[in-house]
């Protein structure tokens, strides 16, 4: 079967973002955009011609679609073999331990993660390299550059293939291996995780705990494992079904968007644990009985735990943790003695510290937590690790919590999200901001002395590449922190976002209510901003 040539013209604005290219529905799904930015990816990865490729998606709608057109010009392009997840379903994390086990030349993973599904909603694609994680900068600029003069692509003229049947079939010279989507995944996280340990725990009576998949991929990998293999009881997954549209919710596992498990896990009858993850599997929110587990407290937890678990028993390496996170974890490091490294948002920064072994765990504020097994955040993966400590040291998990905060004292954190704000006001902000930094340092503001201000430039120990506007940070003496920056990731205007933190050492002061304890910050970063003036809001849309 010979390829078919179809010709092309470029479209704006395919440029991969935090996480790759990621658009409304109507717009990938004109004539020629999808396939524009698929062939991208096959012309400046010269390497599929000949191998192997993951593809899959977390089933929001388009997904089959989508999937229908990536194999076509798959087999087009000459990749040898896709293995592809029943009904087109894989989870990011999935995705990235598929990659690895089978050495495969890369991935495609179709997703807007925690971006709602839908006609009239979001979808996305990303590309993860042959390690298993997400393509690097200059890998997503060279396919950037490449949608810029594009003016062909290459198909084949054949049959839609059946996704749902599990097995092999050719499309053309290309075999297509239909695959179960859960199966690799689940043997990985047995050979992390003491199974028989959080197997006792839901066996030992008075133990309860709900996940919340959100009508989202991890439906059938936290029925497997949790409910098949360790043997949780019936309707301990929540909303486990993907649906095209995650039932018309935000598939975002935050204290605004999984309000349902949050209520159950409230008052004294509430669950002891509860935890939900987003549209493609890779973020993870953690509840103990009415106990939020903040992201940035949840990477110190585990990284001051890890030598608990199996996978991690002789110890872990170093951490890294995003810029914007909470410097809960560096102070785990200082006390292990091993290297913290701060990285700029976006998982892939993460990957070349993975890879060359100086980190073990890795972590951000915005409910992603991993480590070296895969090349992606990995939300069952942190789910596992909670239950496993929870079964070892036979706590709670405020009581875990709290007994870190004793230990390393609390970053009190929290996120404020102002969404869809004008792009042009936002980026006034940015500016101003940027041109205020040269007298801050030592000045006053409220109660807190300026230590320094500076936009975050990140030069990567590995490869020496260097990444400025990373975002904007401005220290205070004491180890309280303002950090801005602007999403990588919104498909509508623009979403700024303010990350605050203040560092309390002494235990009495432990169990403040986070938006008081950060109240003056909170004032300070406003003002200092001008939030109000620049973007005409008064309040942000999401508190995290
Ligand atoms: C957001 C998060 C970031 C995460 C990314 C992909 O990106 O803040 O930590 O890596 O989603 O899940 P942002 O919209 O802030 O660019
Ligand atoms: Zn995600």
């Amino acid at each position: 079967m010979d390829p078919t040539v179809i010709k092309t013209t470029p479209f704006a604005g395919q440029r991969p973002g935090t996480s790759g290219l990621r658009k409304k529905v109507r717009v990938f799904a004109q004539p020629h955009y999808l396939e524009n930015f698929v062939q991208s990816i096959f012309d400046t990865q010269p390497e599929l011609a000949g191998g192997t490729l993951v593809v899959g998606g977390d089933g929001r709608y388009y997904n089959r679609e989508a999937i229908q057109i990536i194999l076509r010009m798959a087999a087009a392009n000459g990749v040898a073999r896709v293995l592809v997840g029943q009904g087109g379903i894989l989870s990011t994390p999935a995705v990235s331990c598929l990659i690895r086990k089978y050495h495969t030349q890369g991935g495609i993973v179709l997703s807007a993660s925690h971006n709602p599904g839908g006609p009239d909603e979001d979808f996305g694609i990303k590309f993860n390299g042959a390690t298993g994680g997400p393509a690097s900068e200059s890998v997503t600029e060279a396919m950037y550059e490449r949608t810029q003069t594009i003016d062909r692509y290459l198909t084949l003229d054949c049959p839609d293939t059946d996704l749902d049947q599990l097995g092999t079939v050719q499309i053309g010279a290309m075999e297509v291996q239909v695959i179960d989507p859960v199966a690799d995944y689940a043997a990985l996280m047995e050979s992390l995780f003491d199974f028989a340990a959080i197997k006792a725990l839901f066996n030992s009576g008075g133990f309860r705990l709900g996940f919340d998949a959100m009508h989202a991929v991890t439906g059938p990998y936290a029925m497997e494992i949790l409910e098949n293999r360790l043997g949780a009881p019936p309707g301990t997954v929540m909303n486990g079904v993907p649906l095209p549209d995650f039932g018309g919710h935000h598939p975002d596992p935050n204290l605004a968007h999984a309000q349902e498990l949050v209520a159950l896990c409230q008052g004294a009858a509430g669950l002891d644990f509860g935890a939900a993850s987003d549209g493609d599997g890779d973020r993870n929110m953690i509840l103990g009985k009415d106990f939020f587990v903040t992201p940035s407290d949840s990477l110190a937890v585990l990284a001051a735990n890890a030598h608990l678990m199996p996978g991690y028993k002789d110890g872990i390496r170093g951490i890294a943790r995003s810029m914007p996170t909470s410097q809960a974890a560096d102070r785990v490091a200082e006390a292990m003695g091993i290297e913290c490294f701060e990285t700029p948002t976006g998982w892939k920064f993460f990957g070349n510290l993975l890879d060359a072994g100086r980190i073990t765990l890795c972590g951000e504020e915005s409910f992603g937590t991993g480590s070296d097994h895969v090349r992606e955040k990995d939300g069952l993966w942190a789910v596992l690790f909670w239950l496993n400590l929870l079964a070892v040291r036979k706590q709670s998990v405020a009581e875990i919590v709290g007994d870190h905060w004793r230990q390393f004292g609390r970053n009190y954190y929290t996120r404020h999200d102002y969404e869809a704000v004008d792009a042009q006001g936002a980026a006034s902000l940015v500016h101003h901001l940027r041109m205020l930094f040269p007298e801050l340092p030592g000045k006053r503001l409220g109660d807190y002395t300026v230590a320094y201000a500076d936009d975050f430039e990140y030069t990567d120990p590995i490869d020496a590449s260097v990444s400025s506007h990373q975002g904007l940070r401005i220290g205070l003496e004491g180890g309280a922190r303002i950090v801005l920056r602007l999403s990588g990731t919104g498909t509508e205007g623009a979403t700024l976002r303010v990350y605050i933190e203040s560092y309390e050492p002494d235990p009495s002061k432990h169990q403040q209510d986070t938006q008081e304890a950060l109240a003056p910050l909170i004032v300070i970063a406003r003002e200092l901003a001008q939030i109000e003036a620049r973007t005409g809001r008064t309040e942000p849309t999401v508190i995290t």
